[in-house]
């Protein structure tokens, strides 16, 4: 029982039914300040049918109630302050923590249904964004989030991969391109072909027809064209899994917008028929007056097909092979408008299913105020970001701690961590800095930091060799300070059901801040290690808190070292 329903049920008894459990739950507080409690009851709701002062009523309910479980019920003026018995409440959470470990707020509401999440999804033969590194990180945590309340997510990288443009690139390639030069520098060199042949085409209509030409070919199966096509994809792949390795998140399915090329017909057809198309100058439209958004243009005056073309015959598709209960995707909030016409397409199309399609959008990254920007440098770009933000955790592991054993693997997590615990603890939305400074400090809301209170409790766990089962240890809280973890620690599993309700990892990150800079003032007031009758109290009430750290930063994608 929570302490909620535990405060309900006593509150219920003593009102003889006035309240039901359900309505009493849903008035209960919690109070501004600690000293008032853990959890408070205003009367106000009562006076009315009680015909008496609120005032009066929380005097009455504070003498009745029955206190089993509390330390103390008191009235303060209209309200009902109720403070939770300590000890017991921290035995019970820090049992269970300690009894579930990494499986402590696991939750089987998902039944194990599919959730795919589309992520990541660059544009081969173009730089790897910024904005595709957060839809990364943010991806994989909510990914990991939703598996941890009983989801199947599906991990969906939709590689920008099919359209004209690689026409074009044929064309370009087949005029100035070089197997070698492109071998040796892929991105970049595609990237300036890309340029000049887009230059080139607006200036002569020819050059834009041939380019045309090479991508019908494409979408006919033509060999050439293909062969061509696939070796673009695979040089830029080599180069996106150096990123994705150095992150360490991997996908279920690399099936890009190629891939639904064979299966745009079908939803085409099927909007043809429910009578959807419109032709507008040619081209033909389906019209979505009636949600306030513009047109949208389903297959171009030359029949070729667009990006949301591609992106219904993979909803429909997504639908069919996973039946999923939700579908996600994590993309900026620049295709916001997108994912608007999208899911609107497939409304009117009479697939309810559409309202379970969420745009999950994020913020823009800014580098010292201005456009975080990897036109030139490109992948290499934010290779060297994180291969610096590395560096820089090699140095302070190199003053803090210099006979480290795997300092190399540490500063790794720490330092890929780092960047990773930034994006993640803003709030998706907003857009942040990208600061490597400030994101690699072991001091501050950051990654490093939360990673050094867990390495701390681990060395002081080691220090202190206990060999009693502290899965048994009854809790004894005997400072505001260990009150204030366990607080957090009974609020963990709660605080993952609202990160996956709101597709928000920032709430996991900043409760791993808070809790980990509650562990650093316990460890500041309190000895830990000190021989007496509490030591193996203190020590269950660490390594509960090591293992909801740990697991929280998992759930960020973000390692714990065990020493740092
Ligand atoms: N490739 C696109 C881009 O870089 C993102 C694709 C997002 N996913 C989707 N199903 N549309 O902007």
């Amino acid at each position: 029982m929570n302490e909620k329903q535990l405060v309900s049920q006593a509150l219920s008894k003593t009102l003889d039914g006035v309240l039901e459990v359900e309505q009493i739950a849903a008035i209960i507080e919690k109070p501004k300040s600690s000293d008032l409690g853990d959890l408070a009851f205003p009367a106000f709701q009562l006076a009315k049918v009680l015909r008496k002062s609120p005032q009066a009523i929380a005097t009455e309910i504070a003498e009745k109630i029955d206190s089993t479980g509390f330390e103390k019920v008191l009235a303060v003026g209209p309200y009902v302050n109720f403070f939770l018995d300590k000890n017991s409440t921290a035995t019970q959470v820090i049992h269970d923590v300690i009894a579930k470990g990494k499986h402590y707020g696991d939750e089987q509401t998902g039944a194990g249904r599919n959730v795919p999440v589309d992520m990541s999804a660059p544009n081969i033969a173009k730089p790897f964004s910024i904005g595709h590194l957060r839809s990364t990180v943010i991806g994989d945590s909510i990914a990991k989030i939703y598996e941890k309340l009983g989801y199947n997510p599906v991990k969906i990288n939709h590689l920008g991969d099919w359209g004209k443009q690689f026409g074009l690139l044929i064309t370009a390639y087949k005029k100035y391109g070089d197997e070698a030069t492109i071998t040796a520098n892929p991105i970049d060199e595609l990237l300036k072909l890309y340029v000049q042949i887009n230059a080139e085409a607006k200036e002569n209509p020819a050059v834009d027809e041939e380019g045309r030409e090479w991508f019908l070919k494409m979408e006919q199966g033509d060999e050439e064209a293909l062969r061509i096509w696939k070796w673009f994809s695979d040089v830029s792949l080599i180069e996106f899994n150096r990123i994705y390795d150095k992150l360490d998140v991997t996908f279920d399915y690399f099936t890009g917008e190629s891939f639904y090329s064979d299966k745009m017909d079908a939803i085409v057809e099927d909007l043809e028929n429910k009578n959807l198309l419109h032709e507008s100058k040619g081209a033909l439209i389906v019209d979505l007056e009636k949600y306030n958004l513009n047109p949208a243009l389903i297959k171009k005056t030359d029949g070729a097909t667009l990006y949301i073309t591609r992106d219904l015959a993979t909803a429909v598709y997504r639908k069919k092979t996973f039946d999923f209960v939700k579908s996600l995707y994590v993309v900026g909030g620049e295709q916001t408008n997108h994912f608007k016409q999208l899911k609107a397409v497939l409304k009117e199309a009479g697939y309810d299913w559409s309202d379970d399609m969420v745009h999950i959008p994020f913020g823009m990254v800014t580098q010292g105020g201005k456009k975080f920007s990897t036109r030139k440098g490109h992948v290499v770009k934010l290779e060297m970001a994180l291969d610096e933000a590395v560096d820089r955790a090699e140095k302070q592991i190199e003053e803090k701690n210099p006979n480290l054993a795997n300092k190399v693997e540490v500063a790794k997590q720490v330092g890929v961590g780092a960047v990773k615990f930034y994006d993640l603890k803003t709030d998706r939305k907003n857009g942040y800095d990208f600061d490597l400074d400030e994101m690699v400090s072991f001091e501050g809301e950051t990654g490093p930091y939360v990673q050094y209170a867990h390495a701390r409790i681990q060395s002081i766990l080691r220090k202190a060799e206990q060999k009693v089962n502290l899965e048994e240890v009854p809790v004894v809280v005997s400072d505001s300070e260990a009150w204030e973890i366990v607080k957090f620690l009974k609020e963990f599993p709660n605080t993952v059901k609202r990160a996956a309700d709101n597709y928000e990892p920032s709430l996991i990150a900043k409760y791993a801040i808070s809790l980990a800079q509650a562990f650093n003032k316990y460890y500041a007031h309190v000895r830990i290690l000190e021989k007496n009758d509490e030591l193996a109290s203190r020590l269950a009430l660490i390594s509960a808190t090591a293992v909801v750290l740990k697991e929280s930063l998992r759930l960020l994608g973000v390692a714990a070292p065990e020493n740092m």
